[in-house]
């Protein structure tokens, strides 16, 4: 698997992480984004995250410099079509997501096209694709190069070679796989979300603020974070559009998000990444 590259489609955060972990493990990567603009700073802050461990001494110049230049990043989605795997890390709209699942399987006889998706259906992009059996979940963890998990998740008609290989790939990238059914939320978005969904809920109530609320998890759970920083990490939309598969999914009430949530996102109140969320960010 380490002669041909692996795809990576979408440059935003989790793009991001995924193509800077497979570089460093040695896999030439594509990393494809429709945007010139997202592909530089993709660049960008891959180049930065490199240079950190540089400078800690956990990365020689020379390794930081042969992970570089194993990445090749492109506009165009057929550069994709000689790879092994594809892992597709496109934002979380089911119509985009089916749709590059369509193209890409169109692509390739052979390649393994995997999705990062949080909690979308897997069973359902793998019906789009020419060949379902060659369709998995691979579910890499915000920040990638720091945390250890990745869900492996095996949609329906997904085959055991299909599930053996991407597990291979987990560990190539010193990651550890954990399998998981196509459930929605799978296995960590399902009880870790309802309890940011929860938080949000002390905070509306005015039961507690949002740092008493993250100091209390830190220090009573032995959190590393609190759930509402963690929150602005993952992004509030993000957020709310879980609890929404989730409530869709299962149709239990007990998955409403909560209405503070939804206020926050309709503000434009995203996180980290607006700037503002529970916490504010300069
Ligand atoms: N990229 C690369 N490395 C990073 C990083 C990033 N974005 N953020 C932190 N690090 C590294 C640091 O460089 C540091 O490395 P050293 O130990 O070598 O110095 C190490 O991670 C620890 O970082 P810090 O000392 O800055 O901070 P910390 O100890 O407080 O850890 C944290 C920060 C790793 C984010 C930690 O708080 C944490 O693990 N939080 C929980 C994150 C979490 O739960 N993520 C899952 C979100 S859910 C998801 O992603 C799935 C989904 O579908 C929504």
């Amino acid at each position: 698997m380490s002669q041909r590259p692996i795809g990576v489609v979408g440059a935003g955060t989790m793009g991001q992480g995924i193509a800077q972990v497979l570089a460093t493990s040695g896999f030439p990567v594509r990393l494809y984004d429709m945007a010139e603009d997202a592909l530089e700073r993709a660049r960008g802050a891959i180049d930065k995250g490199l240079g950190k461990l540089v400078a800690k001494e956990k990365m020689s110049e020379g390794d930081r410099d042969a992970a570089l230049e194993r990445l090749a990043a492109t506009t165009a989605l057929e550069d994709l079509a000689d790879c092994a795997v594809v892992i597709e890390a496109a934002p979380e709209q089911p119509e985009l997501k089916e749709r590059l699942f369509r193209d890409l399987s169109r692509l390739s006889e052979d390649a393994i096209l995997a999705s990062n998706t949080s909690s979308l259906s897997l069973t359902r992009l793998a019906a789009v694709a020419e060949r379902p059996e060659r369709v998995v979940g691979m579910h890499f963890f915000n920040p990638v190069p720091v945390l250890k998990l990745v869900e492996v998740i095996r949609a329906e008609q997904t085959s055991d070679d299909t599930v053996a290989r991407i597990e291979a790939l987990a560990e190539a990238l010193g990651k550890t796989a954990v399998r998981v059914g196509d459930s929605p939320g799978f296995a960590v978005n399902r009880l870790l979300v309802p309890m940011i969904n929860e938080a949000a809920f002390l905070v509306q109530e005015g039961a507690a603020t949002p740092e008493a609320v993250d100091r209390a998890m830190k220090l009573g759970a032995a959190h590393p974070m609190g759930p509402l920083a963690l929150a602005d990490l993952i992004g509030l939309d993000v957020c709310l559009a879980i609890m929404e598969v989730l409530q869709e999914g299962f149709g239990d009430p007990k998955y409403r998000p909560c209405p503070l949530l939804r206020r926050m996102v309709d503000a434009g109140y995203l996180g980290r990444k607006s700037g503002r969320g529970f916490h504010a960010y300069s």
